[in-house]
């Protein structure tokens, strides 16, 4: 497939000045060797330390503005709840027929596109070789809501409380994270706390078959950019992540530590931040090892949103606004509608 991004420049909602091919090439692309994805250890910060507060601000920040990710560290989450949730997410695939996950066919709530996507259908424009299943806040019985219902979103039970615990682990780092962001930015680092106070996320569970046939063809997952202020991906166990390097359009090979957690931002933050933090393009390529390609990979990525009548303005400080304020849904279903149709768009004013 030789289709371009900038094919779809007219859906970008931030700018996106890198071309590249959506489909990865077997031959001809170039590898940056060089450049190293900082880590930053939470450690400091989480124990409320106030020294490490802008120390922890300068390092996070200069990490993402130089690249658009990072890896943390020292966040407090046990690598056997990331090895638990590798296997039930494994276990939600392979436990479960094609019929009994079709009945829970993604379809848009608010901006957010949720529920299973089988193999090929992630997006209408490249048939990515995973299977994806989205689970929004509503997905999780997190705010007693006396209507909520495990079967309403599960296809057995049993899993919501067992991912949920993951999603309970993270969302303590939402605010650490943006107040961080927003510190290297010069700007009052509370400004978003209320927007992110019991906010929107999307918990994407993926599983990637097994490879077969020739070694040669495509990646699993095409280029692209997150649609969110940031996500929180958990290091893979069988690796595969390349982000571009924009600088010199070289691909970057991301393997992170075991535990870890891989932070990168997404087009929500390159809004707000005037483009000074970038959504940075990655896609999921085979792992290099033959061995490993026989194997199915797991992933779960928890992508952070405003809720959809949020605003987003550009904050103050970040020099001459390059964008107007917009509401998070139409700017979110703008974009996403490169992947599930020129009708996925809300516009303005119309009701969610
Ligand atoms: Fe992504």
């Amino acid at each position: 497939m030789q289709a371009r991004n900038q094919e779809f420049r007219r859906f970008e909602q931030v700018e996106k000045p890198q071309d590249y091919h959506l489909s990865e090439q077997p031959h001809g692309e170039e590898f940056d060797e060089e450049y190293e994805i900082r880590t930053c250890d939470m450690s400091g910060l989480l124990a409320g330390d106030p020294d490490e507060r802008d120390a922890f601000a300068e390092r996070l920040g200069q990490a993402l503005e130089g690249i658009g990710f990072a890896i943390l560290t020292g966040h407090g989450i046990d690598l056997s709840l990331h090895e638990r949730t590798a296997a039930l997410t494994r276990e939600l695939f392979e436990s479960t027929t094609e019929k009994q996950r079709l009945k829970f066919l993604a379809a848009r709530q608010g901006s957010v596109n949720q529920g299973y996507f089988p193999v090929r259908e992630t997006t209408i424009i490249h048939p990515d070789l995973v299977q994806g299943w989205v689970f929004c806040r509503r997905a999780f019985d997190l705010d007693g809501r006396a209507d909520w219902h495990e079967s309403d979103f599960w296809p057995l039970p049993g899993f919501e409380p067992a991912f949920r615990e993951l999603v309970l682990a993270q969302e303590p780092l939402i605010l650490p994270v943006m107040q961080s962001l927003l510190r290297y930015l010069g700007c009052d680092p509370h400004t978003w706390d209320e927007r992110l106070a019991a906010t929107n996320f999307g918990f994407r569970l993926n599983y990637y078959p097994p490879l077969e046939g020739n070694p040669d063809a495509g990646g699993r997952m095409l280029g692209h950019e997150d649609v969110d202020l940031f996500t929180f991906l958990p290091a893979p166990a069988v690796d595969g992540l390349q982000v571009l390097n924009r600088r010199n359009m070289k691909w970057i090979r991301l393997d992170a530590p075991p535990g870890s957690i891989i932070l990168n931002t997404g087009d929500y933050m390159q809004r707000i931040s005037n483009d000074i933090f970038p959504s940075t393009t990655h896609r999921v390529s085979r792992p290099a090892a033959p061995e490993l390609q026989a194997q199915a990979r797991v992933s779960f990525p928890m992508a952070i949103y405003a809720w959809e009548d949020e605003l987003l303005e550009v904050l103050p400080g970040t020099g001459t606004p390059k964008y107007p304020p917009v509401r998070a849904i139409e700017f979110h279903t703008a974009i996403t509608s490169k992947y599930y149709g020129e009708d996925y768009a809300v516009a303005e004013d119309e009701s969610a």
